[in-house]
Parts: C-alpha cells; sequence; structure tokens
C-alpha cells in the first residue's frame, strides 16, 4: 500500500513540491492519465473532500467512481478491508477513502493500490492540510516565521492535529485558543486578545458536535462570544492578517455570517486551492514521487 496517508514521514522539501505543482495546475498546467480509474470510499459526510477529489480526477482524466455506503454490501456487515480489497479486485487504480476510525489505514496494509486519506478520525486530514499550506504560501509567500492561531474545538479536529504537525516542522509559529473542554497538548494556548493581535492567519474550526462525548455539551452562544470570529474581532486583527477554516462552517458559532466572506476570509480560495492540491497529491503518486 502506497499514497497518501499521512504527512508526518513527508519531508517539508516533498511537501513544498506539492505545492509548487498545485499552483502550477491553478496556472494551467495540464496532466492526463486516461485509463486510470479510482474509487472514493467515504464513511463519513463529505462534501468538498469527495467533491474536489472527484473535480481533480475529472481534470487529470481519471475515471472517478463514487460508493454509497447506503447501498453497498457495508450494510450486511463487509469489513472495510472486504470493501477495499473489492475494489482492487474490479481494476481500480486507487482509492480515496474517508473514515471515521483513527488511522484505520493500519488495517489495510495489504490493500494494493494507492490509499488516499480524505480523512481519519481526530488524526489526520492530509490534503485539506497540503491545501491549507497552499492558500498560506500563496498569500504569504513563505511559511518560516509565521504566527498562526488555532482556534476553536481543537481536540476533536484532524485538521488541528495535522496542520500543527506540519506547520511547526515548516518554521510556523503555532498556538491554540479555545475553552478548556476543546484543549490538547497540539501547541501553547494563547488567550483570543494576543491571537488577534499578534498572528498572521487565525485558522478557525469547525465545533465537531458530531464527536463531542455525552459529557462534553457545549452553549453555542457563548462560545460564540467568547471564541467566535465576529466583524468586531476581525477589526482587531493585524493589516495584512488573515482567516481560514476548512468548512463546512457554523454560522453564528466558530464564525459570524457576515465574516465568511469578508476582505481577511480566505475560506472560499480554500475550497478552489482543494482541487488543484488534489490534482497536485495524485499526479505525484502516480508518478511515484510521492
Ligand atoms: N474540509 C472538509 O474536509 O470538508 P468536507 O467535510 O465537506 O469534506
Amino acid at each position: 500500500m502506497n499514497g497518501l496517508l499521512t504527512l508526518e514521514n513527508v519531508s517539508t522539501k516533498k511537501i513544498q513540491e506539492i505545492i509548487d505543482l498545485a499552483i502550477a495546475f491553478k496556472n494551467g498546467k495540464k496532466k492526463s492519465f486516461p485509463n486510470v480509474k479510482m474509487a472514493n470510499l467515504f464513511f463519513e459526510n463529505s462534501t468538498r473532500t469527495l467533491y474536489s477529489f472527484h473535480m481533480a480526477m475529472l481534470n487529470l482524466g481519471i475515471t472517478p467512481i463514487d460508493f454509497n455506503t447506503d447501498c453497498s454490501s457495508v450494510k450486511k456487515g463487509e469489513t472495510l478491508y472486504d470493501t477495499c480489497k473489492t475494489f482492487e479486485c474490479l481494476g481500480v487504480d486507487g482509492l480515496v477513502i474517508r473514515h471515521g476510525d483513527d488511522k484505520y489505514y493500519n488495517q489495510l496494509e495489504n490493500i494494493g493500490v494507492p490509499i488516499f486519506n480524505g480523512g481519519d478520525g481526530k488524526i489526520n486530514h492530509p490534503s485539506q492540510t497540503l491545501l491549507d499550506l497552499m492558500s498560506i504560501y500563496e498569500n504569504f509567500g513563505k511559511f518560516q516565521g509565521l504566527k498562526i492561531c488555532l482556534m476553536g474545538d481543537i481536540k476533536h479536529s484532524r485538521v488541528a492535529h495535522g496542520n500543527a504537525e506540519v506547520m511547526k516542522r515548516l518554521g510556523m509559529e503555532v498556538f491554540i485558543c479555545c475553552p478548556p473542554d476543546f484543549a490538547d497538548d497540539t501547541a501553547k494556548s494563547i488567550s483570543i486578545d494576543t491571537a488577534l493581535e499578534t498572528c498572521d492567519i487565525i485558522n478557525l474550526l469547525r465545533v465537531q458536535f458530531e464527536r463531542h462525548e455525552h459529557h462534553e455539551t457545549m452553549n453555542a452562544s457563548s462560545f460564540h462570544k467568547d471564541f467566535g470570529m465576529t466583524t468586531e474581532r476581525v477589526a482587531k486583527m493585524k493589516d495584512n492578517a488573515i482567516i481560514m477554516h476548512p468548512a463546512p462552517v457554523n454560522r453564528g458559532i466558530e464564525i459570524a455570517d457576515d465574516v465568511v466572506e469578508c476582505e481577511k476570509s480566505r475560506i472560499l480560495t480554500q475550497m478552489t486551492n482543494g482541487v488543484f492540491t488534489r490534482m497536485a497529491i495524485i499526479t505525484m503518486v502516480l508518478e511515484g514521487n510521492l
């Protein structure tokens, strides 16, 4: 099994190569992989990741194969391994997988086609991390020395955990800002005022209600009051600072409605960059460069 499961073992030099290729695709570079077929196996809901991988495949001349768990033999008890092995036997050349289990891919070592991790549990979302990095690099032209604050539901966020690991290696200063219930040891915690006044990037995170345990009840309006990105808080940010969010957003909880598309927001750019980043990831894996 090869592909892209996590960025932990991918060098910063290779990460820069992926970003450069993604930017080249955005600027019109073309690649074609005729006769290649890839399946999108999503065991958790997705709009951006699923359909930007789908678009990336179409842009690369790859035939995407969709998979609906509700209509599949998963409903009869088929295991993740057996679903993947079945698609390998059917002749696909790669699998994009999103699954709710942390590191689900550890059970897929005997799968003989590349696997592209579309998000696992609370651990990794490597293609999201790369599109976030592409968006930062487009904006600032560098990583070294940039200050980023991951803000919101850190503990339940695979984006926070994956981004922090790579961003630290790239020389960024990483901080977190969140209520105590959502904190973990991802990075040093700072106050929201310090984050707004000192950071180059505020990386908002979705409150992951679906991953909360029964005891982790939260009050959405008090969260918005204490940690939500509002127009007033945007005004306190540095002149050239930007707002990011992997989306989907909870409007009125971690972000106010009128901030989603404000001048500092790069949320829509992140979505667009997701297609080019995934084109770069697929290309580099299929060509044996990743
Ligand atoms: N950012 C992200 O992973 O969005 P989806 O859940 O819609 O794929």
